[in-house]
């Protein structure tokens, strides 16, 4: 396996616990493009559904819980997330899911299995994601749909700066690359779409989706939870000093409660919405 893959795969792998904690959460705060993939891909109450890397099962158990009829596969390459999943899905009694141990480019299903194919917050992280799209598109029947989310600009998305911003104070960021795999590495609009027609996709189409990130959290909890959840995150916080740490933490709080009120968290945030035909 190639190191840079084996890289994000291990990093995915060390996520999967904090993911898992914040489950509930996460879930929560993601739901509207939960719902917006499900609608873009027509699926409805017997479609047969992919989620491709859905961390600890999303969008998978959101499909599941609304199409009780459908069947879900939830793949994602990290053990430790499909766990998770795999826990989250007995919790809730939801037997229409099955589960899946995969990396995106190398899916372990026939040809022309699958009614609608998800993808959440996933894509970016591909090494190919050319390779990705065109193994979601082999998977799919004649005239289904493959849809993925992806996130819009940083400065459009406060769940994101409010936390990078602060930090940069204390190490300077190292500017990523265009093909680097981060959050923002589709934030340029039709990038991705591009990408979906490069692998065969018929009628590709793109739309931003407004929402508003909810989450039942003081900034406090907020802010430790953004800490913990995302391995970059963590990293730069394993190399400040315990003061720089107060400090930084200092910062974050003085801005956090400008999106909080009532005892929640709330963010407006931007995501990009791509989808295609087989
Ligand atoms: C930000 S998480 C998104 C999880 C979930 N879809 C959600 O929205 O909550 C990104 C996921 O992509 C997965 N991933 C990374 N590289 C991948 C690859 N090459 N193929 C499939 N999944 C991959 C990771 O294991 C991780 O679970």
């Amino acid at each position: 396996m190639p190191e840079d893959r084996s890289k994000v795969l291990q990093s995915w792998g060390e996520s999967g616990h904090y993911w898992e904690k914040y489950g509930p959460t996460i879930r929560g705060m993601f739901e509207p493009v939960a719902v917006a993939l499900m609608r873009a891909v027509g699926a409805s109450a017997n479609s047969r559904v992919l989620d491709v890397a859905a961390g600890i099962g999303e969008p998978s158990l959101t499909i599941a819980r609304q199409l009780p009829s459908a069947t879900v596969w939830c793949t994602d390459p990290a053990a430790s997330m499909i766990e998770a999943a795999k826990k989250e899905a007995s919790r809730a009694k939801l037997s229409n899911v099955q589960f899946a141990q995969c990396l995106a480019d190398a899916l372990p299903f026939d040809d022309e299995y699958f009614d609608g194919v998800v993808s959440r917050f996933g894509i970016m992280f591909f090494p190919d994601p050319e390779a990705g799209v065109r193994e979601m598109l082999r998977a799919l029947k004649e005239g289904g749909r493959v849809a993925a989310a992806v996130w819009c600009a940083p400065e459009a998305n406060p769940f994101h700066f409010v936390i990078s911003d602060a930090l940069a104070k204390y190490i300077p960021p190292v500017p990523a690359g265009p093909d680097d795999p981060t959050a923002f590495r589709f934030a340029p609009p039709g990038k991705l779409a591009a990408i979906f027609e490069r692998a065969g996709a018929r009628d590709v189409s793109e739309n931003v989706l407004r929402f508003t990130i909810e989450a039942q959290k003081t900034p406090e909890e907020f802010w430790q939870m953004r800490a913990e959840m995302s391995d970059a995150n963590r990293e730069k916080l394993a190399r400040l000093t315990a003061g720089q740490r107060q400090n930084l933490q200092r910062d974050v709080l003085e801005v956090l409660p400008q999106f909080s009120s009532g005892g929640m968290m709330r963010f407006p945030a931007e995501v990009l919405i791509v989808r295609g035909t087989r």
